[in-house]
């Protein structure tokens, strides 16, 4: 990019190409002489959460690009750049959850005074939307009534998304990025000793944590938790079917559980403030459906789904980070955490991983 600082005087309303944005509001109703006072809160509402859309976009390519590198020293400011961006992203959310209250001072009556004259489109298409949804990591094959797609958007939206399953997702990303933490390393792990009853064939940290874990299992959790997910789970041996690699679960719940120690604490702010967004964009979801359930009942939406119930299953369906939540299951109090190697602690401090 040329660098160029010559000075230009700008104006307000020019530098922020308010001409564009401001005359970009087009009701329908006033073309068509239907009164309909709330369509142009419909059409701001729309468009300010796209421009959000856009900001998260421009937040999440540039996290994408630093984790897109062949290497992450993670006590560089890579990560403590991606960590900060992450972190703004969640703001956003934040506000466009809260936003729909604006949207619900629209009465139902209100919107169907409109509400005809949209059809067939609907936010369903919104291109950056779906955009967002598969850079961060959902598959077509993953979403909800994938079907709908096919006849609800335009070919070249259908082609822009499944092009982009063929690049590194930042779950991808995230994977790659944790199976190369080198802390399972033979030299940390030498004289780690692992207790009587523990598995022989395992990593020493992971047969003395599956000891410890099993062993803490009490009453109902004896029956409910089977030791055979928790070994699909972090060592690939079983049928659980997961999105991350055991490695990465490994190193995922590492982090988790020593995150006390300064080097894990950027790497575990960056995972929990991930899981926060995917709450948060569930929690948006949840919102929009109540709101949609009251503005329009059981009647089915303007771009033709079932409506409210297409946008349940969707608020069930793309979670993209339940490998990251289904860790917790494995957590095991502070006081029980057996103790790190001095070599491991050692690198650890001195940080060049
Ligand atoms: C009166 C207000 C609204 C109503 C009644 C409404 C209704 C619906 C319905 C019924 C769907 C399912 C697809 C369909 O059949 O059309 C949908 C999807 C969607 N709407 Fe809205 N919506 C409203 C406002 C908004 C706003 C303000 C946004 C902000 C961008 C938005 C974004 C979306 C998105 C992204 C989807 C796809 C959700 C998914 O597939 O998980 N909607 N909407």
């Amino acid at each position: 990019m040329k660098n160029s600082y010559t000075k230009k005087e700008q104006y307000y309303g020019d530098y922020l190409g308010l001409d564009k944005i401001l005359n970009a509001q087009f009701p329908e109703s006033e073309a068509r002489g239907v009164d309909a006072h709330d369509e142009m809160l419909f059409i701001i509402i729309h468009q300010a959460y796209e421009l959000w859309f856009k900001q998260i976009m421009h937040e999440l390519d540039s996290i994408l690009e630093l984790f897109g590198q062949e290497e992450i020293n993670d006590n560089s400011s890579t990560l403590q750049v991606a960590t900060h961006r992450t972190n703004r992203i969640v703001e956003i959310w934040k506000l466009l959850v809260s936003q729909v209250t604006v949207l619900e001072t629209m009465t139902p009556m209100d919107f169907l005074d409109f509400r005809d004259l949209l059809a067939p489109a609907s936010g369903f298409q919104s291109f950056q939307f779906r955009k967002l949804e598969a850079k961060i990591g959902l598959k077509m094959k993953s979403r909800h009534e994938a079907c709908y797609y096919q006849y609800q958007l335009r070919k070249e939206d259908i082609k822009g998304i499944t092009e982009l399953e063929g690049e590194d997702s930042l779950l991808d990303l995230m994977d790659k990025w944790l199976k190369r933490i080198p802390f399972w390393n033979n030299e940390f792990w030498q004289d780690f000793e692992v207790p009587e009853g523990a598995s022989t064939d395992l990593h020493p940290f992971w047969a003395t944590y599956r000891h410890i874990y099993q062993s803490g299992l009490i009453g109902a959790e004896l029956k409910s938790i089977d030791m055979s997910d928790f070994d699909s789970l972090f060592f690939g041996k079983g049928g659980v079917s997961t999105r991350l690699s055991p490695e990465s679960c490994q190193t995922a719940l590492f982090i988790t559980l020593y995150r006390d120690n300064p080097l894990f604490q950027v790497p575990f702010q960056f995972l929990s403030k991930w899981l926060e967004i995917d709450e948060l964009m569930a929690s948006w979801r949840y919102r929009h459906m109540s709101m949609v359930r009251r503005m329009i009942g059981m009647r089915i939406g303007t771009g033709g789904s079932s409506g409210a119930n297409y946008l349940k299953g969707a608020m069930e369906k793309h979670h993209i980070f339940s490998d990251f939540t289904r860790l917790t299951t494995y957590l095991i109090p502070r006081a029980k955490l057996p103790e790190l190697p001095v070599a491991l602690k050692e690198k650890m401090r001195f940080v060049d991983l």
